[in-house]
């Protein structure tokens, strides 16, 4: 085998075992990380000076500002979306728009807590042209900044939003309108697959998915994530 490509395999079994995992079966689909986990910062501060000064991919050349991710830096509860749109492009801050604000609503209302204490990030940190989905070389140098973040945060639960978060995040290719709703096990943390704010804002009436799941996690919480 190739040495540059037992390193990226190296690499990426560095990321899984960060997460919590201890045994991974489809070793040759692993992903290619050219941006090695294993020397990442072990401090979200310094993370995010690296990322803010990120120049990996093509994106780095469009953005205005890198959304690296906010919230409570210990919470129990995070979500993870595709990337930023272009108010988060303009204020740097992830979930600002109108899908930004029903997900505040979505927290508040359904989870019963305040959008400051779960923390929010996205798949690639900086806006993507005329918000089409990541290109997969984006997404390949930027994963390794989402799984450091996770590894630092060590949520409890992870709820990923929508497909790109979905199928990056965990490399199932399940289509989401068929996992969304279930509990996965993601390293030490339980995964929540549910649809993206942006199409509910499209689709009004698959609120009451996002609602059903929600309110899963909103137990799972109450029985302080013992389940
Ligand atoms: N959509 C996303 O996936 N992420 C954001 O931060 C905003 C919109």
């Amino acid at each position: 085998m190739q040495k540059i490509k037992k390193l990226h395999i190296l690499n990426t079994l560095h990321t899984y075992k960060a997460l919590g995992f201890e045994y991974i079966d489809d070793i040759q689909n692993i992903n290619q990380n050219n941006n090695s986990l294993k020397s990442l910062p072990e401090s979200l501060n310094n993370l995010e000076s690296i990322v803010q000064s990120c120049h990996l991919c093509q994106l780095s050349k469009t953005r205005k500002n890198v959304v690296f991710g906010e919230g409570d830096i210990n919470a129990d509860i995070m979500f993870i979306g595709e990337g930023p749109g272009a108010n988060e492009d303009e204020t740097g801050k992830p979930f600002v728009g109108r899908a930004g604000e029903l997900l505040t609503k979505i927290i508040e209302n359904v989870l019963k807590i305040k959008r400051e204490q779960v923390y929010i990030a996205n798949i690639v940190k900086c806006r993507p042209p005329n918000n089409r989905v990541p290109a997969p070389e984006e997404v390949e140098s930027c994963l390794p900044y989402l799984v450091k973040q996770i590894s630092l945060v060590k949520p409890k639960i992870i709820i990923t939003l929508g497909a790109t978060a979905y199928n990056n995040l965990t490399n199932d290719k399940t289509p989401i309108s068929k996992i969304r709703g279930e509990v996965l096990p993601f390293g030490e943390a339980k995964l929540i697959p549910t649809f993206h704010p942006s199409f509910l804002l499209r689709n009004p009436s698959a609120k009451k998915y996002v609602f059903v799941d929600m309110k899963k996690v909103k137990r799972m919480k109450d029985l302080d994530f013992r389940i």
